[in-house]
């Protein structure tokens, strides 16, 4: 689990990522920071498309900003929505991380008001199939 001021750092990111969503279907607006392995931390809203079903996820555009920052692996994702339910993200989404994490790696959820719950990727995607179940 990151220290206090990492996690400061990711909601500070994953806030300011949810403010610049392009939601204007759903008016849901989430944001995503990614602790990456370089130490940096990148940010992803989701965006949103007039052909609804090619919308992005807040956590896959952190992820590719992630990976174009030359970084390879997370090491905590946070995600931040408003509203009274937990933003998990979607089951599309839990194997996007999957790619780039570990079972433990802490997935954080996150309401306007900080940090709502913590769960590791296992938790969020038991028996997951990842890049090793792929014969070499
Ligand atoms: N959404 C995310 O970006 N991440 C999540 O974890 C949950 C859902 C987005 C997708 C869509 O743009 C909007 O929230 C409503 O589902």
């Amino acid at each position: 689990m990151p220290a206090e001021p990492e996690l400061d750092a990711l909601f500070a990111v994953a806030q300011a990522a949810q403010q610049k969503a392009y939601a204007p279907y759903s008016r849901f607006k989430v944001g995503a920071a990614i602790l990456a392995d370089d130490g940096a931390v990148y940010p992803g809203c989701n965006v949103e498309n007039a052909a609804y079903p090619v919308g992005a996820c807040a956590e896959a555009g952190a992820i590719s900003a992630m990976v174009a920052g030359g970084a390879r692996a997370i090491r905590a994702i946070l995600v931040v929505g408003d509203g009274t339910e937990l933003v998990t993200p979607c089951g599309a989404c839990r194997q996007r991380i999957r790619e780039f994490a570990a079972p433990e790696t802490p997935i954080l959820i996150a309401g306007p008001e900080g940090i709502r719950a913590r769960f590791s990727l296992a938790e969020l995607l038991p028996a997951s199939f990842g890049p090793a179940n792929l014969p070499k």
